[in-house]
């Protein structure tokens, strides 16, 4: 068979490529000899991904648990992998990657806040209050990967907790306000009023490297970068849209109806809130509480005093129906 020309370009730059890094083509051409061909279950891993899912016990709805946990920590990671390519420091995106990227992290928070039903109804509560025992101390609550959303999108001044955030100004010491996030007084005994050990163990796993993360983005988080865009893109109609829209689905969409699986489960009776371990999860969970708001500056002010109640509800409310329609 002979070679065609087409072939022997691509043979010249393989040559080229591997030359310049003082490499034989020879030797590569021959290993692809005997190279095997790539399979789907290979390449996705798929063997080992069916290995992960590994219950606490023999209620056959823990593996939803499970695997529903799994499917958003990987949500969680695509829409890290936007965020970074906008927030690489050095990096200032322009106006149409900021639309592309906002409109791909929407649709998977759309996707994850969409499909919590598999949590709200998906279970039978019985099982659940059964299997979730058998978890303890674990909860979702330590998603680092959350916690990284929550950085890369905004600057810690604006996540401290809401009763003392105003005291707090942008050039505070990182440690200061990182000791002062809104998620440090999230996790505790409603006993005692301590941390609870859910989140003394988080901390003692993720808190360096958060803080080493929001050190990263201090500069460099996503409303930092819009801040730096020209004042006619920072305004732009359909960026601050694609920007409400990531406000919401963040901070009050995914939260909801996180919230509205807490309150199916948890929150009959004494017996069922040890589900959890006892905390404060009822002051704690709905968003109107926390006001956790990522671009303050494209709200207006009746809207953030409202953050999480009144309008918020109704498009809330919608968006579910119209999900699930
Ligand atoms: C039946 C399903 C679920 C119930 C009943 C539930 C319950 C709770 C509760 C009570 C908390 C408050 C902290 C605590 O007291 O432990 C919490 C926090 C949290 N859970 Fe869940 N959860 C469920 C599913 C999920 C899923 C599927 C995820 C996905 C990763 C998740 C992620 C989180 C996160 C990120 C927090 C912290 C939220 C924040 O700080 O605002 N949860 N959950």
């Amino acid at each position: 068979m002979e070679l065609s020309e087409d072939t022997l370009e691509k043979l010249q730059k393989l040559a080229e490529k591997y030359s310049s890094t003082g490499q034989d083509l020879n030797s590569y051409l021959e290993g692809l000899l005997h190279t095997e061909y790539l399979t789907y279950w290979d390449y996705i891993h798929l063997d080992t991904l069916m290995t992960l899912q590994t219950p606490k016990t023999a209620f056959p709805d823990e593996q939803i648990f499970i695997i529903y946990h799994q499917i958003t920590e990987l949500y969680f990671r695509l829409i890290l992998s936007e965020m970074e390519q906008i927030c690489l420091p050095g990096k200032e995106a322009g106006l149409d990657e900021f639309k592309m990227r906002l409109r791909r992290v929407s649709a998977y928070f759309k996707n994850l806040s969409g499909s919590f039903d598999v949590m709200v109804n998906g279970m039978d509560p019985k099982q659940f209050l059964k299997f979730r025992m058998a978890l303890l101390p674990a909860s979702g609550f330590q998603s680092a990967q959350y916690r990284m959303i929550e950085l890369i999108s905004t600057g810690l001044p604006l996540l401290v907790h809401a009763e003392t955030r105003n005291k707090f100004s942008d050039s505070e010491e990182l440690e200061k306000l990182y000791a002062n996030l809104y998620w440090k007084f999230g996790n505790i005994e409603l006993k005692s009023g301590r941390k609870t050990l859910t989140l003394t163990m988080f901390e003692d796993k993720y808190d360096e490297g958060l803080l080493a993360m929001a050190r990263k983005y201090r500069m460099d988080n996503f409303r930092e970068k819009w801040l730096r865009l020209s004042t006619a893109e920072q305004q732009d109609p359909e960026l601050v849209e694609l920007m409400k829209q990531l406000d919401l689905q963040a901070n009050i969409f995914w939260p909801l109806s996180h919230y509205k699986s807490a309150v199916r489960y948890l929150h009959k009776d004494m017996e069922d809130i040890k589900a959890t371990g006892g905390t404060n999860w009822q002051k704690y969970l709905p968003p109107r509480f926390q006001r956790v708001i990522f671009f303050p500056e494209i709200w207006t002010d009746a809207e953030k005093e409202e953050w999480g109640k009144g309008w918020v509800m109704e498009l809330f409310n919608q968006q579910v129906e119209s999900y699930w329609k």
